[in-house]
């Protein structure tokens, strides 16, 4: 990843807690502790706030970070109960070549893991991004080949990892983003992927019947982007989620969950009910709900300095933690836990665009809890 100009530390400020319940009262020194950049954090975690709740929280990881950077390594120990891989678990990772698997970057994270009682979940079986050139070419060969390919693909990482992956994204992203937005997809409902034009919208339903094949009590996820804010485009992607669901529940696809990335910006409309009824709607139909990888992203105006983007990013963290938590959330992710090794700022697309980086994890730059840190601790710990 290429590293990014240092920033000045910062961007905390003290805050009168509320909460009035113990982990909220830890909550709220470990805040204060948080004050000095890079200062040692005390008191529990944030997934240990949300355990006595009931709760799961955790983040995706890099395993060559977990490798390399101690302080990184140090910050997955002390806040996240549940691991996923940034990468790791995905098709170009695990097979880059046809019949050539590599499990070693997903094994590390899963053994770094297991040595501290941290299950790994799984992220992702079939997604259009991440899918190797020789896989693009080869199902684009006809069904039969299309099948066979998606097939020995899941059967080969399920059977490898059932031991110690219990929960995996089995289709991610499916849905088509509704016109308005970058890559608009008139066409259909359903994102127009090589997948989908060699075996039809029928290949959602057959990569879960494949998984449930391998392992008949692996938690099977349908994990989605777009579908938190109140505006008319995230309005639709909801419809179109609620549609294909209902679809699978009808068909009895073994479908077991829907995760809700939860890619946030501040700059578009939230709206704690219309959130709320969603995940409701979505349990409605017997599944449970996850927050899979939570960020927020900063967009033009936003103000200079750190003390009143942090707050932004916290108020947003709460609104949508407390939302998700009153519609049945139990488990949510941060999509990286430390703003230093974000994709957000790492990633054009995302980046900001005035050279600015993003602040929009629990942790910042040093390792430091931040508000958007004390805002989910407090969600957790009022929950
Ligand atoms: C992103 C990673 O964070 C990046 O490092 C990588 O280059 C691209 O993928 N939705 C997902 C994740 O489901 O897999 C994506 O992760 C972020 C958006």
């Amino acid at each position: 990843m290429a590293a990014s100009p240092l920033p000045p530390a910062g961007g905390v400020c003290r805050r009168v807690l509320l909460g009035t319940s113990l982990a909220a009262a830890a909550a709220g020194r470990a805040g204060a502790q948080a004050l000095q950049p890079g200062a040692a954090a005390a008191g529990p975690g944030l997934y240990q706030i949300a355990r006595e709740k009931g709760l799961t929280f955790g983040a995706a990881v890099q395993a060559g970070l977990l490798a390399s950077d101690a302080s990184y390594a140090a910050a997955y120990e002390r806040e996240a109960g549940l691991l996923v891989p940034e990468f790791e678990g995905k098709w170009a990772t695990l097979q880059p070549r046809e019949g050539e698997f590599d499990f070693a970057q997903l094994d590390a994270i899963v053994q770094w893991g297991l040595a501290r009682g941290r299950a790994t979940r799984g992220h992702a079986l079939v997604w259009h991004e991440s899918f190797p050139q020789w896989a693009v070419a080869a199902v684009a060969e006809g069904a039969p080949r299309a099948r066979a390919v998606m097939a020995a693909h899941i059967a080969r990482v399920l059977s490898t990892t059932r031991l110690r992956i219990r929960d995996w994204d089995v289709v991610n992203e499916a849905v088509a983003d509704p016109p308005g937005s970058d890559t608009p997809q008139p066409e259909g409902e359903l994102r127009n992927t090589p997948l989908l034009r060699a075996l039809g919208p029928s290949y959602i339903e057959t990569a879960f019947r494949m998984a449930r094949e391998q392992d008949a009590t692996l938690r099977l996820v349908l994990n989605d982007y777009g579908l938190e804010e109140d505006t008319p485009w995230a309005e639709e992607k909801r419809r179109r989620l609620l549609v294909l669901v209902r679809g699978l529940v009808q068909r009895k696809v073994p479908l077991d969950a829907v995760g809700i990335q939860a890619h946030l910006q501040i700059v578009r409309p939230f709206s704690r009910p219309v959130f709320r009824d969603f995940v409701r709607a979505l349990r409605a139909e017997g599944l449970a709900v996850l927050v899979t990888e939570l960020d927020i992203r900063e967009g033009n105006g936003i103000p200079e300095d750190y003390v009143a983007r942090d707050r932004l990013v916290a108020e947003r963290a709460a609104a949508f933690t407390e939302a998700a938590l009153e519609g049945g959330v139990r488990t949510f992710l941060t999509w990286g836990l430390v703003d230093r090794y974000s994709w957000l700022v790492s990633e054009p697309g995302v980046a900001r665009q005035d050279g600015k980086l993003h602040r929009g994890l629990p942790l910042d730059w040093e390792f430091s809890r931040k508000e958007m840190w004390r805002a989910m601790a407090q969600a957790f710990a009022a929950a």
